[in-house]
């Protein structure tokens, strides 16, 4: 099976833009729908960074997932498409890929993570106990969901900046990881905004090689990360806050 391509499309956003345009723009824009205006043509809105406040805090680590997908999956990629056109990467390079699987594919991912943990259990590495109690009902859990995004980093996108950015060069491979994260921190947010429940799970390297074969990965892309999603079905845990004072600090405020 190939690769799903994430196919440029215009993301159609569920809450009112941030800027709006001046009139000349739009006209514009309807004849020439693929330019783009001008920086200095965009009249910034009143601010809506409270949308963005309320986006963040709607966005927790949720558990119980279920399959009432609260939209259909052309909204899903819509947002996918808008991570990668949206999200920015150091130098541009754009290295970070994304593979969507929904459904049954998402089921049959997590019943790879199911198959490797068994042969761990089996090997003696994982206790039965804890596969029994912990493990395996955590996994089920996941498969119970709708869908999984899968992070990775193409690294042939990185080395040629490492080459011609001598000064730079250890700084890319950071850099990818970076950007690689805002792709999921803005994945896990839209999610969220579309009414889903998301979680973030780091099952790389455990289940690397049979992932490639099955969706066709290259080899040399690397995971990072899998974000679950699924229709809400609990509630976020308690979570404690360290005081802003002690991690914020501002000077020369007015
Ligand atoms: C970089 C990063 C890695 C994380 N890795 C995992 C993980 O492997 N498994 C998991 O269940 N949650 C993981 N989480 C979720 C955090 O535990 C969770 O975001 C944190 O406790 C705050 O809770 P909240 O997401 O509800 O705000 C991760 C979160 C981040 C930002």
């Amino acid at each position: 099976m190939s690769l799903p391509r994430i196919t440029l499309r215009l993301f159609s956003p569920m809450r009112p833009p941030l800027y709006r345009l001046t009139p000349s723009i739009t006209a514009r824009a309807r004849a020439f729908s693929s330019s783009l205006p001008a920086r200095s043509e965009i009249v910034p809105a009143a601010p809506r960074t409270n949308i963005l406040v309320e986006l963040a805090k709607a966005r927790r680590t949720i558990y119980q997932l279920g399959k009432n997908s609260p939209v259909p999956d052309s909204k899903i990629e819509e947002l996918v498409n808008a991570a990668v056109l949206n999200v920015p990467s150091a130098f541009n390079t754009q290295s970070t890929r994304l593979v969507v699987l929904l459904h049954r594919e998402h089921e049959h991912l997590w019943d790879i993570a199911i198959d490797v943990f068994q042969n761990l259990v089996k090997t003696g590495a994982i206790p039965e106990q804890v596969w029994q109690k912990q493990t395996l009902p955590k996994l089920q859990g996941f498969k119970a969901g709708v869908g999984t995004i899968l992070f990775y980093e193409d690294p042939s996108h990185i080395k040629p900046f490492s080459e011609k950015f001598s000064l730079y060069k250890d700084q890319f491979h950071p850099w990818a990881e970076h950007s690689n994260a805002m792709h999921q921190y803005f994945l896990w947010t839209g999610l969220e905004s579309l009414g889903f429940g998301a979680n973030l799970q780091h099952y790389n390297p455990l289940i690397d090689a049979p992932v490639a074969k099955q969706w066709d990965v290259p080899s040399e892309w690397r995971l990072l990360a899998q974000l679950v999603f699924g229709s809400p079905e609990g509630a976020p845990g308690e979570k404690a806050q360290k005081p802003t004072e002690e991690r914020v600090k501002i000077y020369g405020k007015q």
